[in-house]
């Protein structure tokens, strides 16, 4: 495990969502609020391109573009309500300084 800068806290579009690939892993880091959060890039039903997903208005759960599977982002979870998705999504640790985001990988 590493810490790797990623992107700047300035380079998230407006959804919140955005693909980084430190180390050839693919990663969808997400920001919401003034937290920023990562998880595998891919959804665990049929690997969907999660950050072209959407981040609900509780800015909590994130859903797959593809199925609407729905995963809490912090943990991993996936949400019971959409059982089609059945594995929780790989986490990765996060931080942030002077504007920086890092991902530990
Ligand atoms: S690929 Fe994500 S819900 Fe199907």
């Amino acid at each position: 495990m590493a810490w790797k800068k990623v992107a700047k806290v300035s380079d998230f579009p407006k959804s919140g969502l955005m693909l980084v690939e430190p180390e050839g892993e693919e990663i969808c880091l997400i920001k919401s609020g003034d937290s920023v959060y990562a998880i595998q890039e891919h959804c665990t039903h049929e690997e969907g391109p999660l950050h072209e997903g959407q981040i609900e208005s509780n800015g909590k759960i994130l859903v797959c573009p593809w199925h609407g599977a729905r995963f809490e982002f912090a943990t991993g979870k996936v949400q019971e309500d959409t059982p089609w998705a059945t594995d929780d999504l790989k986490t990765y640790k996060t931080k942030i300084e002077n504007e920086e985001v890092f991902v530990d990988v």
